[in-house]
């Protein structure tokens, strides 16, 4: 008879004010700077594992699909970290991974963040691991390090850290703390051409990244004080500052990486102009064409129709500040 343990687990995914752009280690995923993000509530993974005492070999599904070759090889090093902590027999079994997202593939959204921090706590909680939320962010941040900020809820700040341990992500305001709105407006839903992990190894060859690395500090102070006073004025300034600086690592690397469509650049220029037309909003980007819009409540019903009446845009997506990682079965 086949024996078994599962768990089920739900993680949203986060967006970025203050980017993670780079590793001083790279199997550790250690990052250059610290980061701060929120996590969006609505967009989710939602994770089964189950260890298996019948299986030769880890299996996953993503959204119904197989999941194989170097996909399937991060999964099961991940699951590898956490048999290696549990002292028990499922922590010598191969596992049934079945993950659905419900967001499209390819949405502009980072599916990485939601998917390891739902992979970790599953697979914790089907282990019998009993892991401080610390601890999980630790874990999840070695499967993606963007998944580290998406184990504690609202918004959240990932601390450098020298070592594994020290290198996690915690809460620092409550979801309801401030009902900003990310409207994230949908370009293209392509496949990127470079992955975030091909590109965290190139942020290094940027004659540029040691001055972003040094100055990280300084604009993460700034966003966490905006964010905690609820100063918009402030967080815009920051939060695109912040992601231009990345993208200027990016554009300035070998090989460069540009990740902007002239579609993006409309987008910049429109929130721009409503920023200073008096709306709330400001733009921040990831390693994609599609551009995240944050709003203050009050700017997101003015905004949602000026992204959606410019030309290339695809769909507008809608999210709010999302709770915590929570295990759910
Ligand atoms: C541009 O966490 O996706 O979205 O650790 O290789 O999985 P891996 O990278 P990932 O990098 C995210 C990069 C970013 C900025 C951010 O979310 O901080």
């Amino acid at each position: 008879m086949m024996t078994s343990q599962k768990a089920t687990a739900r993680a949203f995914s986060n967006i970025a004010t203050i980017k993670y752009w780079g590793n001083i280690d790279e199997s550790l995923r250690l990052p250059a700077n610290g980061s701060i993000s929120m996590n969006l509530d609505g967009v989710y993974t939602e994770t089964s594992v189950e260890f298996r005492d019948d299986l030769a070999e880890d299996r996953a599904s993503i959204d119904g699909k197989p999941v194989t070759g170097g996909p399937l090889e991060r999964i099961s090093r991940h699951l590898d970290h956490l048999r290696k902590l549990a002292q028990n027999q499922p922590g010598n079994w191969r596992a049934e991974v079945k993950s659905a997202n419900n967001f499209p593939a390819g949405a502009g959204i980072a599916s990485s963040a939601s998917a390891f921090a739902a992979l970790s706590l599953a697979a914790a909680t089907a282990l019998g691991l009993a892991l401080t939320e610390r601890e999980l962010s630790s874990i999840a941040r070695l499967g993606s390090g963007s998944a580290s900020r998406s184990v504690p809820g609202g918004f959240v700040e990932w601390h450098v850290g020298a070592t594994h341990a020290e290198s996690f992500a915690e809460s620092f305001a409550p979801p309801d703390h401030w009902q900003l709105t990310d409207l994230v407006a949908i370009v293209s839903r392509a496949h990127k051409a470079t992955g975030s992990t091909e590109g965290h190894a190139l942020a290094g060859t940027s004659p540029l990244q040691n001055a972003r690395v040094a100055h990280a500090p300084e604009r993460l102070a700034r966003c966490k004080r905006a964010i905690l006073d609820r100063d918009f004025e402030a967080l815009a300034e920051v939060v695109e500052l912040d992601s231009n600086i990345m993208h200027g690592i990016m554009m300035t690397g070998n090989p460069p990486l540009l990740y902007w469509q002239p579609e993006t650049i409309g987008i910049m220029h429109l929130v721009r102009q409503l920023r200073t037309a008096g709306l709330a909003v400001c733009y921040t980007i990831d390693a994609g064409p599609n551009v995240h819009c944050l709003c203050a409540p009050n700017a997101v019903e003015q905004v949602k129709p000026k992204l959606l009446a410019l030309p290339g845009i695809l769909e507008v997506r809608e999210a709010k500040p999302g709770g915590p990682a929570i295990v759910i079965k």
